[in-house]
């Protein structure tokens, strides 16, 4: 099918950098004389029929903007098929052709249905902090997310060094720890704590013994929101059980990491996914997510992006091991 008018929308989780894909989906696809209709909020926005039509100048000065002007939410109304049948005849009656998606795992999963069900063609850029997503080194806003967290570490450093207290600061990432050991590998943490790694709360235990005996009570332990030990209240409930001795305090990063200016990286990434994705639509292909590996642009089936795991690089592992003291 020619495309003359593509949708485009933000979905799941906001990241940083996605305002600076959207400004490039809009103005590639008006530099191959393709109409751009904005959706709001996401898969919720195709219900309701919030449309907008987007020029050029609609995306000026917001590529340094961090969350997304097209907005985002979770549309759990969505998973239903009745719900996707009236997103369907909602966009063919605005004369959408083609979609771009910009959003996570549960994103390319809607849009995957969506395409099976009523042939909506799609093509997915991977943005989310978490970098969770298979065919793709990077996704859009992990960079900025893992400098955030990172400058934080870094100010909690100071304290924690000063007052000899063991930190225990808990960064996102529901089921991957990529932001997690990153930032503690950056930060020069003492350990680190992931959803990936069953055996990180003997190993971590034996570390604050040793270190314990020595008399070093100043650490910093990074762990992800979805590590199996069930969070940093968790974690700390545990060590103040096992070694009373330690002096502990809790910080809870949140959603500090979903927000802020995106790094020049993210903004680059965004800008160069953005126009592969809407290149690609616009020549015919469907139904896949764009990515880059090994900072070649890649394509791979929306069923093959959500039905295989990304890993974390074993150097990144090896290193938040072998770099403490
Ligand atoms: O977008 C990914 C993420 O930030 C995860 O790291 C986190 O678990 C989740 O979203 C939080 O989602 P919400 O903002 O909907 O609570």
């Amino acid at each position: 099918m020619l495309m003359k008018r593509i949708g485009l929308f933000t979905s799941g989780g906001d990241a940083p950098g996605m305002n600076a894909c959207i400004r490039s989906v809009v103005r590639t696809a008006h530099h191959h004389e393709v109409e751009v209709v904005g959706i709001m909020e996401g898969y919720c926005g195709m219900l309701k029929k919030q449309f907008k039509e987007l020029q050029n100048i609609d995306v000026a000065g917001i590529i340094n903007r961090g969350g997304t002007i097209l907005r985002s939410s979770r549309c759990p109304e969505f998973r239903e098929k009745e719900n996707r049948k009236l997103a369907y005849n909602n966009l063919r009656e605005a004369g959408i052709d083609g979609l771009v998606a910009i959003g996570g795992n549960g994103t390319f999963t809607g849009a995957y249905h969506f395409e099976q069900e009523f042939g909506m063609p799609t093509m997915g850029v991977p943005g989310t902090i978490d970098n969770d997503l298979y065919g793709t080194d990077y996704t859009i806003g992990f960079d900025t997310a893992c400098n955030t967290a990172m400058t934080a570490i870094d100010a909690i450093r100071d304290t924690a060094s000063s007052h000899n207290r063991l930190f225990i600061v808990e960064v996102m990432g529901r089921d991957a720890g990529f932001i997690a050991v990153n930032s503690c590998v950056a930060s020069g943490g003492e350990a680190v704590m992931l959803p990936e790694d069953e055996q990180d709360l003997p190993q971590l235990m034996e570390y604050l013994d040793e270190k314990r005996k020595k008399k070093i009570f100043g650490s910093i332990v990074v762990v992800a929101e979805g590590d199996q030990v069930g969070g940093a209240i968790e974690l700390d409930r545990i060590i103040k059980e096992k070694y009373p001795q330690y002096d502990t305090r809790v910080t809870i990063l949140g959603h500090v990491q979903r927000g802020g200016i995106p790094t020049c990286l993210d903004r680059i990434l965004a800008s160069r996914l953005g126009m592969h994705a809407t290149e690609a639509l616009i020549r015919g292909e469907k139904n896949k997510a764009v990515g880059i590996i090994n900072d070649e642009v890649v394509f791979n089936s929306f069923d093959d992006s959500i039905h295989h795991a990304k890993s974390i690089h074993p150097d990144l592992l090896k290193m938040s091991h072998i770099l403490v003291s």
